[in-house]
């Protein structure tokens, strides 16, 4: 599954990063030779800490009604995305609320060719895309692009973002840690929140945010300190503050569309 160029081109556009600072040695963080054209946003001030969203597909995908090239909701057999996926590692303030709107540089789309086999499998789009507010308001690949765009100085480069992003994603392995407690994709059962919760606390001694559609679990984020190492996401102390989950929540199985909804296609597909 390939995505079309023009797609691809979008997507590049939208996820260019900007830095303006070398980065702090970690081990996360590989050296890239170029450097880019930055343009920062200066008034906008730096944030806080970063969230890694996971979705999950098979709550997301239930309400697909379009495939087009991009859209992973639409793919069947091994090529079905049935573990979490990356939805974006997302900068943001500790008061609640995130940059955004931030400016964009140029960008050599081969800096992250090396990476795009990856980014098709853990980092898919789960949708033909929708409209970003910002830059005139052209479309984007990723609903929340603006947040991969606003994580200055954290990143000197495009290749630095996405790289580190998937390696943290490797490293955290959301699906492996629930199946593993015996919380398993299903239609029918529900599982307690806390106990999802209190799986992913353990594996990895952060406190997770869950967010949930209706009882169905939609995202569950990890945050990170700048450097990396792990924080508790905010709103994430207590489980009365999860307001979006209920107590038991279900974890639905993937369900690609079926035949004839495949007939619908996108213009935005080429
Ligand atoms: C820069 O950021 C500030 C603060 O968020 C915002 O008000 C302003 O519109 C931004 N400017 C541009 C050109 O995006
Ligand atoms: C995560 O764990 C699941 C379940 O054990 C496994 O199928 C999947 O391949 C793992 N994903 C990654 C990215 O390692």
């Amino acid at each position: 599954m390939a995505y079309s160029r023009r797609s691809l081109l979008l997507l590049l556009l939208l996820q260019v990063l900007l830095a303006t600072t070398t980065l702090s040695s970690s081990d996360n963080l590989p050296e890239t030779g170029n450097d880019v054209v930055v343009e920062v946003n200066r008034s906008q001030r730096e944030f806080d800490y970063f969230a890694l969203a996971l979705q999950w597909p098979g709550t997301y995908c239930r309400g697909t009604r379009h495939c087009c090239s991009k859209n992973a909701c639409c793919r069947q057999g091994s090529d079905a995305p049935t573990q979490f996926t990356i939805h974006g590692l997302w900068p943001d303030y500790n008061d609640g609320s995130w940059p955004s709107c931030c400016y964009r540089s140029d960008f050599n789309e081969k800096e992250i060719s090396t990476l795009i086999d990856g980014m098709e499998k853990y980092w898919p789009s789960l949708s033909c895309g929708s409209p970003s507010s910002c830059h005139g308001g052209k479309g984007s690949f990723w609903g929340h692009e603006k947040h991969g765009t606003c994580s200055s100085p954290v990143f000197r480069d495009e290749y630095s973002y996405f790289v580190t992003t998937l390696n943290i994603y490797l490293k955290h392995n959301v699906t492996d840690v629930l199946y593993k407690a015996g919380y398993v994709a299903s239609n029918s059962e529900k599982y307690p929140l806390g106990g999802i919760v209190t799986a992913i606390q353990n594996a990895f001694h952060i406190n997770p945010e869950v967010v949930c559609k209706r009882d169905a679990i939609d995202e569950i984020r990890l945050c990170f300190y700048k450097d990396f190492k792990p924080r508790d996401c905010l709103g994430s102390k207590d489980l009365t503050s999860r307001k979006s989950c209920p107590k038991y929540v279900s974890l639905p199985e993937y369900t690609p569309l079926d035949g004839e909804a495949m007939v619908l296609k996108m213009p935005t597909d080429e």
